[in-house]
């Protein structure tokens, strides 16, 4: 989604606007802009369509010097990606950038067109500019002020970052529902969408809260809530480092964040087994013996990768928690006059903690009296502060748009929970628990022996990135990898991709298998395995191109790779007919090291994640940020 920069103090501004920019890249967008206060009062606006790099280039030819000014990487929502509908937007004195969807901006830019006011673009946010600009022309005594007047008349959500011809010096924030985060260090201020943006300069950042204005100037920060009244703000120091959230020598950041999983894991796990091994220790999600007790239902709520990982959850919670677990997408639940209740504990799961539509359901679940417990990756983040209790899962900052590093992080904190529950409820043993948590523990290596050994994935690779589609079948856990492995392998290579749940095949999808089909079937040792064989069977009797994933030395699958081996090495004839042996062509085998069944999805998905990326890679595209997706959906 769109990324915002802003910068007051005494230097030069540009360079400041433009690396912040870059470090939001991972965010999404089409097109950027900055708008600099020059010497001589007067605001500039440079914009440019694509990527930053021609940003620069129209600065290299229309340099800004200046320092106060705003940036913004635009993530096109209303009006196409073209250099008008780029930030800044200006009207009158004023200059603005934002983050975010004004729902009501149909009737509000009728009102200000009837009233003379003519536009320049397609979006909703220029409708703020006029609206702030008609608020200064109207006598407020402040910009900030106008800001204020202004948003009382939006509806949506919103992140801005406004200057003003008549106010050297100062820019003016305000938020709802958008992230915003600020610093101030002597003699300097910032604003910026994301962390990242501003880490380079400054050790401690606030966070802005919905429906608060705040000023940024040489002298520091003012924060004001929605009346006016002055909100005092304690600094959070900043713990990521710049060299974590560099490349690190990987091609891409999708590749290094793959192979931080080991290190990313060590982090979720740590410090929440108790010393005896046998039980899980989570003080800060807020459940005590008691809450856990009363639960009737777990829900999880998420999108995407995340609510992935929340259906592998509710296998765990169930099997291990003992509890009746359920899965809402965030985006459908809200608007489904769903059922919450005090005996429910609603698990909100997402990478960012800004997701809207997770957000907008974790409150309303909330509301209902429903008890929230947050599985987020940042920090702070809106659905962190929404809940009632959070679960990092420290997992470092994830900069590719797909997710890897945090998906298996929350699948180790899905893990660590529903033991949790299930040893606080009885339903677990406690050396039952110690045996899943040994397991667990052993994660982190094998993942390492994944990746050391994933060298074959990127032949298999190759002889199907040309495919226009491909299945992927898993039964129990091995579903919801199945799911994941299609949702990254679309996203990143484009490549058609669909996952089920193995069983379902015979009811209709079977009908897409044919000889240029590539089938992943995931298929590791489990209580599901003969039968996600037979199915297996079944595809390949189709012909199917089949990428087997494995627990290292099943007997069964080798000598059915083999006998396949066998008969495309010599289809003379003489075979029984396709239908009942199977079709020539070539098994491709990735292994896994053997573990328990419950930690499983945690191995398969490595594999998949390095056969999306090798597929991607081998596709041309731009593997950390695919076109149109934007790796923090702050709008619905
Ligand atoms: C994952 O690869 C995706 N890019 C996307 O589906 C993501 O998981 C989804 O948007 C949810 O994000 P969140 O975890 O930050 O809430």
């Amino acid at each position: 989604m769109c990324g915002i920069v802003a910068y007051v103090g005494d230097r030069d501004c540009t360079p400041i606007l433009v690396g912040g920019l870059k470090r939001l890249e991972y965010r999404g967008y089409d097109s950027s802009g900055l708008a600099v206060r020059t010497q001589d009062g007067g605001i500039e606006v440079v914009r440019s369509v694509g990527k930053l790099q021609r940003l620069e280039a129209a600065l290299a030819a229309h340099p800004l010097f200046g320092t106060d000014g705003i940036g913004h990487t635009r993530w096109a929502t209303h009006g196409r990606p073209n250099e008008t509908n780029a930030h800044p937007h200006a009207a009158g004195s004023v200059v603005l950038v934002h983050n975010g969807i004004v729902e009501n901006h149909v009737a509000l830019r009728a009102e200000l067109e009837a009233e003379g006011v003519r536009f320049a673009s397609e979006t909703d946010t220029e409708v703020l500019a006029h609206l702030i600009a008609k608020a200064v022309d109207g006598g407020a005594p402040n910009l900030e002020t106008a800001v204020r007047r202004a948003i009382t008349r939006v509806q949506g959500s919103y992140a801005l970052a406004v200057m003003s011809t008549k106010e050297r010096g100062k820019i003016v924030v305000a938020k709802n529902d958008s992230p915003l985060i600020l610093a101030h260090n002597e003699g300097e201020a910032f604003a910026a969408s994301d962390i990242p943006a501003i880490l380079p300069h400054v050790p401690e950042v606030l966070i802005l809260e919905d429906g608060e204005v705040a000023t940024l100037e040489r002298a520091g920060i003012t924060i004001t809530d929605a009346n006016g009244e002055r909100v005092v703000r304690q600094p959070h120091r900043v713990s990521w480092s710049l060299v974590e959230s560099g490349k690190g020598g990987f091609k891409h950041y999708m590749l290094k964040e793959i192979h931080e999983q080991p290190r990313a894991l060590e982090h979720t796990i740590r410090g929440r087994i108790s010393s005896d091994g046998g039980d899980v220790v989570l003080p800060e999600s807020g459940l005590t013996p008691e809450t856990a007790k009363e639960i009737r239902r777990v829900c999880f709520i998420a999108c995407g990768s995340s609510s992935n990982a929340a259906l592998t959850g509710r296998y765990w919670m169930e099997q291990l928690g003992g509890v009746r677990a359920s899965v809402e997408v965030g985006s459908e639940v809200r608007y489904r006059d769903a059922i919450f209740g005090p005996e429910d504990l609603v698990v909100a799961i997402s990478q960012s903690g800004e997701t809207a539509d997770t957000l907008a359901a974790l409150r309303t679940a909330r509301e209902a009296g429903a008890r929230v417990l947050a599985i987020v990756n940042v920090r702070d983040s809106a659905i962190a502060r929404a809940s009632d209790g959070v679960l990092y899962t420290h997992a470092g900052p994830e900069v590719a748009v797909a997710s890897t590093k945090c998906f298996t992080a929350q699948l180790a904190a899905l893990l660590l929970l529903a033991v949790h529950v299930g040893r606080t409820r009885g339903s677990l043993s406690h050396a039952e628990g110690r045996r899943i948590l040994e397991a667990l523990k052993r994660v982190p290596g094998q993942v390492r022996t994944i990746l050391a050994n994933a060298r074959g994935v990127r032949g298999i690779a190759k002889k199907h990135h040309q495919s226009k589609s491909m299945l992927v079948l898993g039964r129990g856990p091995s579903y919801p990898v199945a799911l994941e492995t299609a949702l990254k392998v679309k996203e990143i290579s484009y490549i058609h991709a669909e996952g089920y749940a193995a069983g379902e095949m015979k009811h209709g999808p079977i009908a897409l298998v044919d000889e240029t089909m590539p089938v992943v079937v995931l298929c590791p040792q489990d209580r599901h395995h003969d039968k996600t064989l037979s199915n297996m069977q079944e595809v390949m009797a189709r012909g199917a191109k089949i990428i087997v994933v494995c627990t290292k030395d099943d007997a069964e699958l080798t000598a059915m790779a083999a006998v396949r081996a066998r008969l495309a090495a010599s289809p003379d004839g003489s075979e029984p007919p396709p239908s009942s042996r199977p079709h020539p062509g070539n098994v491709d085998v990735i292994e896994i090291p053997d573990a328990r069944s419950e930690v499983l999805p945690l191995l398969t998905v490595v594999p998949m994640q390095l056969l999306s990326y090798n597929l991607a890679l081998l596709q041309g595209r731009d593997v950390d940020q695919p076109r149109n997706l934007a790796k923090t959906v702050t709008v619905e």
